[in-house]
Formats: structure tokens, C-alpha cells, sequence
């Protein structure tokens, strides 16, 4: 199995590089709509086989270093009694969103293996197929990012549902983070018991949080997940907090062994500013692979010079690749990448 992706993780040397892509599996890849146009994006989630399917399609067209389960951050929402839909043009709804307290003492914690048992299985198949390959990475979402989806019932233009419930009824609000928090550490050490070699939690819209609110309505949670895994399992935990670059200071106190990073800030700040002990995960702009050729090589460049000083460093986007990428595109950068930090390190 080609190790440095976790070595990354940890700190240790690597010959080069590794880089995986947030949202690898997915429709910029003909190999991906092949399998999806046979069923929902749901019902793909839950098909152990298909699901392994698509998660190995870009370790083998690309290269990566490292796969990530094919699901998505909302599927064990669907398993704490809220029902969820994918709609074609809205993404993610919600169709009975979470907003007062019978709403929220109606929800359960469920069971990885009783009631996400599909997930599971799909982690064990993928750990017998990627043998020889690169590691799994498991996956959650962070509770604020999920709790934005239950109280707005969906995706959100400037979360006032959200903000609204976090101000007008903290108690609720931290009675429904609670019980996230909860779902979502028993989720991961699930994972891990079935075989994921690291866990990354994304925080996709944290950054929408003032630095004082994301000290009392977010911070709080990811730490106690983190801490709950610390104490079963050494593999690496990675926290993406999107747009963070102004909670950067709370946020490398959480306990993750490595900060994903988008491209809003400049990585060697960030590798300045968290310091000798965390690795660094990013953090080109996913739109950078439109640039021309000797373009995006001159980008990949900037984005490894800076990263020099870190104690390890893993090579992603700032986001998920869009469907309208190029896959050779994508293969290019991963190539890029291989080869400009080979000859960076001799
Ligand atoms: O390759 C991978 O990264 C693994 C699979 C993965 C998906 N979603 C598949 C997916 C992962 C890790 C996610 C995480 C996820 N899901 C996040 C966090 C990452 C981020 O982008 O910030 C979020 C916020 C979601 C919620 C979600 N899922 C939305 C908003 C949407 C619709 C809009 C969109 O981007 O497609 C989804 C659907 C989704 N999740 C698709 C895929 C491949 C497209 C579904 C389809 O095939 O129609």
C-alpha cells in the first residue's frame, strides 16, 4: 500500500507529495454517471457495491493517494428521524426541518451497524480492494454544518433559521448540537472499527460564523468529537473548516492531527500560524484547473513552495472539483504534483 498520504497525517517524511481531491467520486468522472444513471444518489449511498465502485474510480483514473468513502455528510441525519431527499435542481432537502424541542427530543442516535450498516459494509469491501493500493478515508459532517441542514431544511443563502435559533433559543440549540455531537462520534468510531485508515470531518459552512460564535456554537462540539476518537483510535483525524481562515486560531486548538485549508488564505500563513505539531491539508482553488496548462503547473508550484515549513503536507483542493472539471485535468495536477515535489525534495 503506498503510505504517504497517512504518513503526511502524521508528520513523518515522504518521497513526494500525496494529494487526494475533495469530492473525487463524483460527476466530472463519465465513469461516475455510468454507475449513478442506474439509481438515485440515495439509493447509491446505500449499494455496498456500487458505492465501493465509484469510491475506487479515481484511485485508479487519476492516481490519487488516498481514497474517500463514497456517501455523504447527510446520511446518518436520515437515520436520527429526519427524513432527506436529493432533489435534481435543489440538492439536499429536508422536508420536515428541525426547529422546536418536540422536533428535537424526536430525534434517536442510531446504531453504525444496525442502522448504517450499508456504510460499514462499504468501508470492509473497499479495505479488501484497496489491499495493495492506498489508504480509506472515512467521513462526517462537523455538527454545525449538519445542523444547518436540519434547521434550514436544507441549503442556505445567509442561515437565519439557523442564527436565529443559535440566538433566540440557545438551550434548543445546544440540546440539538448535543445530539449531533452524539450521533457523530458513535458514526466515526464506526468507521474506524470497520477499517478507515483516517477520519475528516468538514466543516463546510462554518465559516459563516463570527470568530466570538464559533467559539460558543461550534468549537465546543468538534472538540468533543475529536477527544471522543482520541480515545479509541490513533489513526489521523483531519477538520476542514471552509473559510476558516479567521477561526484559524481556535481552530488548531480542536486536536486535529491535520487542518484542511481553502485557497482564501495563503498556506504559508497557515502553516506560520498553526505551528510545529499539525499537518496541513489544500488548498488550491478548485477553479484553478481551468487555467492552462503551464499555468495551473506554475500554481501547483506556489502551492508546495509555501507549504515547505509544514510539519506534513497533503495536496487538495480548497473545495470539491466542480462536475464541469476535466478529468485529464485532474490527472494532470495529481501528476504535477508527483513530480514538481520529487524534484523539490532531491
Ligand atoms: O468523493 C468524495 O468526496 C466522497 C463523497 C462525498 C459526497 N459528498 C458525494 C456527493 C462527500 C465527502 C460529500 C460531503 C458533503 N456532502 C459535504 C461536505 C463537503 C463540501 O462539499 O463542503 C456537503 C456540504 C454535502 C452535502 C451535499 N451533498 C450537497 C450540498 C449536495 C448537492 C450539491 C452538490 O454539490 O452536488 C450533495 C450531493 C452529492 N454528494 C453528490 C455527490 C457525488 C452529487 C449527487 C449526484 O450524483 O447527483
Amino acid at each position: 500500500m503506498r503510505t504517504e498520504f497517512l504518513k503526511a497525517c502524521k508528520g513523518e517524511k515522504t518521497e513526494y507529495t500525496p494529494i487526494w481531491i475533495m469530492r473525487q467520486a463524483g460527476r466530472y468522472l463519465p465513469e461516475y454517471h455510468t454507475v449513478r444513471s442506474k439509481g438515485t444518489f440515495l439509493e447509491l449511498c446505500k449499494s455496498p457495491d456500487r458505492a465501493a465502485e465509484v469510491t475506487l474510480q479515481p484511485v485508479d483514473i487519476l492516481g490519487v493517494d488516498a481514497a474517500i468513502l463514497f456517501s455523504d455528510i447527510l446520511v446518518p441525519l436520515e437515520k436520527m428521524g429526519a427524513p432527506l431527499e436529493f432533489q435534481e435542481k435543489r440538492g439536499p432537502v429536508f422536508p420536515n426541518p428541525i426547529r422546536d424541542q418536540a422536533a428535537v427530543n424526536a430525534l434517536g442516535i442510531p446504531d453504525p451497524e444496525e442502522d448504517l450498516g450499508y456504510v460499514m459494509e462499504t468501508i470492509r469491501i473497499l479495505r479488501k480492494e484497496l489491499a495493495d493500493k492506498v489508504p480509506l478515508i472515512g467521513f462526517s459532517g462537523a455538527p454545525f454544518t449538519l445542523a444547518t441542514y436540519l434547521i434550514e431544511g436544507g441549503s442556505s443563502k445567509n442561515y437565519l433559521t439557523t442564527k436565529r435559533m443559535m440566538y433566540e433559543a440557545p438551550e434548543l440549540y445546544s440540546q440539538l448540537l448535543d445530539k449531533i455531537t452524539e450521533c457523530t462520534i458513535v458514526y466515526l468510531k464506526g468507521q474506524a472499527a470497520a477499517g478507515a485508515q483516517a477520519l475528516q470531518i468538514f466543516d463546510s459552512w462554518v465559516g459563516v460564523l463570527a470568530p466570538c460564535d464559533y467559539r460558543e456554537f461550534a468549537r465546543p462540539y468538534v472538540e468533543r468529537i475529536i477527544k471522543a476518537l482520541k480515545e479509541v483510535t490513533d489513526i489521523p483525524l483531519i477538520y476542514f473548516a471552509n473559510n476558516g481562515a479567521t477561526l484559524l486560531d481556535q481552530t488548531r486548538e480542536c486536536g486535529a492531527d491535520v487542518l484542511g485549508f481553502d485557497w482564501r488564505i495563503e498556506l504559508d500563513e497557515a502553516v506560520r500560524r498553526v505551528g510545529p505539531n499539525i499537518s496541513i491539508q489544500g488548498n488550491m482553488d478548485p477553479l484553478a484547473l481551468f487555467l492552462p496548462e503551464d499555468k495551473l503547473e506554475a500554481r501547483v508550484r506556489r502551492v508546495l513552495e509555501q507549504a515547505k515549513g509544514a510539519r506534513g503536507h497533503i495536496f487538495n483542493l480548497g473545495h470539491g472539483i466542480v462536475p464541469e472539471a476535466s478529468p485529464a485535468k485532474a490527472k494532470l495536477l495529481v501528476d504535477l504534483v508527483h513530480r514538481i515535489s520529487r524534484e523539490m525534495r532531491g
